[in-house]
């Protein structure tokens, strides 16, 4: 009995011991990170070009000043869009020769089937060659003359496929998603308010649904809370209205709900996002964002019938519903993207990088919108050139200066984008989308120097005229001069 207590003594002991050593060994060799480093190492590399000033004013203007028109190999650091241009994992890369080139029943479809279907808990899963294809089968089948459709606010290629049906595109994100410097954490979040009132004046029959960006790209990538997108959910069932999610971002959001949200600190974002998809009748998703994917879309839905249109629509002009304009590798390379992203090392790294550079760029006095966002920061141009008329597009204005003075390629998210002859947009923007796991903190360091220098320089920055314009998404071809 005695030497039964002493053997187990001697192992409490001898335990005690191994574990102080233990704690002793991983101390010295933890350290409290500071620094964020990238959570992955490079293994093929792409060169980019360095140009004289002189080189990039002839091209600038053989752009005609629209930054669109410049060849991608003349552009050091390349900002103007997070969609289409991550760099795909070794992961994905060995997957794509997994990929089934079969026209029908690829098993490479029910590979990405199966983890969306985990995902998001949809069973109608309709792959697309990108987001705006899946807008298109969903408002050729929803939107028509007289309907309205609400959104936080409306991404350019979702209201452009609206409208082209004869209904209407209308925002209702909250008044502070139009203030610049608000902090508010949830800027995304759509005004309860003003979507009752749109429902009381218009009529819950002429609403063929209800949807929310996740993030809220147009209003500078803000997110929604969980709990403004059940509220949005529950006007919806109260009026029967079928509520969508736009969810490129749909990862990012669900980070800023896990780090914002009372209540979700401990929550897995794998389960945050089961629970926005929960929610949801439907979802148009671009995968060209938090897919980790070149080209990629999906539309999902949960009406048995409703899908059964899509379907037919997606095979006369997408191809059919096991590839859906894809070719087999992208859906395998896609399957993985999803995996990938939903990496809580990866996002924490993602949403505080382009935290680092916004708040880099508010300590020297830039104004940016504000809280930075999940994809992109976005100068406040109204502030930073107000000597430039919204009329004469001062963002543009920004986006040919910082081509100029450092090669670098923005958007404007402003008039040219949203305004028409005599009407200015709500806020002029010049968006920095940060394209994922692609640019390295000395690139975003880069990136900030210049546009420090900018910003010294910012009353040389002259208005700008449009010289030609199409009638619609007129700032992909419009050229333009300096006033
Ligand atoms: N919805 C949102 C919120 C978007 O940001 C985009 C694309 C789309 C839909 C359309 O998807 O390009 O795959 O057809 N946004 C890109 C951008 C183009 O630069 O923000 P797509």
């Amino acid at each position: 009995m005695r030497l039964r207590d002493n053997a187990s003594r001697c192992r409490d002991i001898l335990r005690k011991v191994l574990t102080q050593r233990h704690e002793l060994r991983t101390n010295q060799f933890t350290i409290t990170m500071k620094t964020i480093i990238e959570p992955f190492r490079i293994k093929v590399v792409e060169p980019i070009r360095l140009t004289t000033p002189q080189q990039r004013e002839a091209i600038i203007q053989k752009a005609r000043l629209n930054v669109f028109s410049i060849r991608a190999r003349d552009v050091l650091i390349d900002l103007l869009t997070d969609s289409g241009t991550s760099a795909m994992s070794s992961e994905q890369w060995s997957a794509m020769m997994h990929g089934d080139e079969s026209y029908a029943g690829s098993e490479s479809f029910f590979r990405l089937y199966d983890q969306v279907q985990e995902m998001t808990g949809f069973e109608h899963i309709l792959p697309t060659h990108q987001g705006r294809a899946s807008e298109r089968i969903l408002f050729d089948l929803l939107g028509s003359a007289g309907k309205v459709v609400p959104n936080n606010s409306h991404f350019d290629t979702t209201r452009a496929n609206i409208e082209r049906t004869g209904a209407a595109a209308v925002d209702l994100v909250i008044d502070e998603g139009y203030d610049p410097q608000s902090r508010h954490p949830f800027k995304g979040n759509m005004d309860l308010g003003k979507f009752e009132a749109l429902i009381e004046r218009v009529g819950a029959d002429r609403i063929p649904l209800c949807m929310l960006t996740v993030t809220n790209n147009s209003g500078g990538g803000q997110p929604v809370s969980m709990k403004n997108i059940r509220e949005v959910h529950d006007v919806c069932r109260t009026h029967q209205i079928p509520f969508f999610l736009d969810a490129c971002r749909f990862a990012e959001n669900a980070y800023f709900i896990q780090q914002r949200e009372p209540g979700y600190a401990d929550r897995s974002v794998t389960s945050i996002v089961h629970e926005m998809f929960d929610l949801s009748d439907g979802a148009t998703i671009s995968a060209k964002k938090d897919g980790l994917v070149n080209i990629g879309g999906l539309l999902l839905l949960r009406d048995a019938a409703l899908a059964q249109q899509a379907r037919n629509n997606l095979i006369l002009t997408e191809g059919f519903p096991t590839y859906g304009g894809l070719a087999g590798r992208d859906l395998d390379a896609l399957a993985q993207g999803f995996r990938e992203v939903l990496d809580e090392h990866y996002l924490d790294y993602r949403i505080r990088s382009i935290a680092y550079l916004g708040e880099k760029l508010i300590e020297h006095g830039v104004p940016i919108l504000e809280p930075p966002g999940g994809h992109a920061i976005y100068l406040d141009a109204k502030r930073l050139c107000p000597h430039i008329e919204p009329l004469q597009f001062p963002a543009q204005a920004i986006t040919i200066g910082l081509y100029r003075i450092a090669g670098i390629r923005a958007v404007e998210i402003g008039s040219v984008m949203f305004g028409n002859d005599d009407t200015p947009a709500d806020m002029e923007l010049v968006r920095l989308a940060i394209p994922r796991r692609v640019y390295t903190q000395s690139h975003i360091d880069y990136v900030i120097e210049a546009i420090i220098e900018l910003f010294a320089k910012r009353h040389e920055l002259r208005g700008i005229r449009i010289v030609d314009a199409p009638p619609a998404l007129r700032h992909f071809t419009a050229t333009f001069e300096e006033i």
